[in-house]
């Protein structure tokens, strides 16, 4: 599985990425709002995220109501950097304005899924990208986790060649809160999971981990002084 981060804060992704395990970036309004972004700056922000992250694919999700201006755009998205992927939620216009943008080569991640049908329908109309929702779904008391394997074996049950640019569809495990909804992801196979900053710390660290290099630290002081 691989990880993506899910910030559009710039040092979050430089820090992430200088791990050297960063596979993409996800993006959405209110993670851009929370960078304190205004309107005028943001494909210029999603365009210095591309150029950080060059060769990882980075989503940028268009922010129109109709298909029309879902696809104009999109397009405009798409132009600003070769690994934008532009980001579309689940709905009529979104699932429209996704078949005529990878008809035209653009790769699209259907965001917002909270259903088996609706990465079904996402996968038909060309998402090369669908992100069902853990996080979201727990919250109502339910189980993203498990919405998640559905998801995973529905579309795993089909092959996507000739639905979009790269002939194959990735599931994004999204609104991912902590290493245990990493774990499951993974168990169940999910192409990714996109990680905010904080749960990736925790994903990285664990208190035995933090105990034991205190203890090798002490030990080889205790050598070092002996010497
Ligand atoms: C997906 O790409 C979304 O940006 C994201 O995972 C939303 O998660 P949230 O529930 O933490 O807002």
């Amino acid at each position: 599985m691989k990880f993506f981060i899910d910030t559009a804060n710039l040092d979050e992704i430089a820090e992430a990425k200088s791990w050297g395990c960063l596979a993409g970036v996800t993006t959405n309004p209110s993670l851009y709002a929370k960078t304190g972004g205004k309107l005028a700056d943001f494909e210029g922000h999603m365009s210095k995220i591309a150029e950080l992250c060059a060769g990882l694919p980075v989503s940028a999700e268009a922010t129109s109501e109709d298909a029309e201006a879902m696809v104009a755009e999109g397009r405009r998205l798409a132009a600003l950097a070769p690994n934008i992927v532009v980001k579309l939620p689940i709905c009529e216009a979104g699932l429209a304005a996704t078949r005529t943008l990878a008809d035209e080569g653009v790769r699209v991640n259907m965001t917002l899924v909270f259903s088996a049908p609706q990465a079904l329908l996402a996968a038909n109309a060309g998402a090369r990208y669908i992100s069902p929702f853990v996080g979201r779904f727990d919250d109502l008391g339910e189980d993203g986790v498990s919405q998640l394997a559905d998801v995973i074996a529905c579309i795993g049950n089909y092959d996507w060649s000739g639905k979009n640019v790269d002939d194959t569809v990735e599931i994004i495990a999204a609104s991912i809160r902590t290493p245990h909804h990493v774990t499951q992801a993974a168990l169940l196979g999910a192409d990714i999971a996109t990680v905010p900053f904080a749960a990736l710390k925790k994903c990285v660290h664990h208190p035995l981990t933090d105990r034991g290099l205190e203890g090798f630290k002490a030990d080889w002081n205790k050598v070092i002084a002996g010497a």
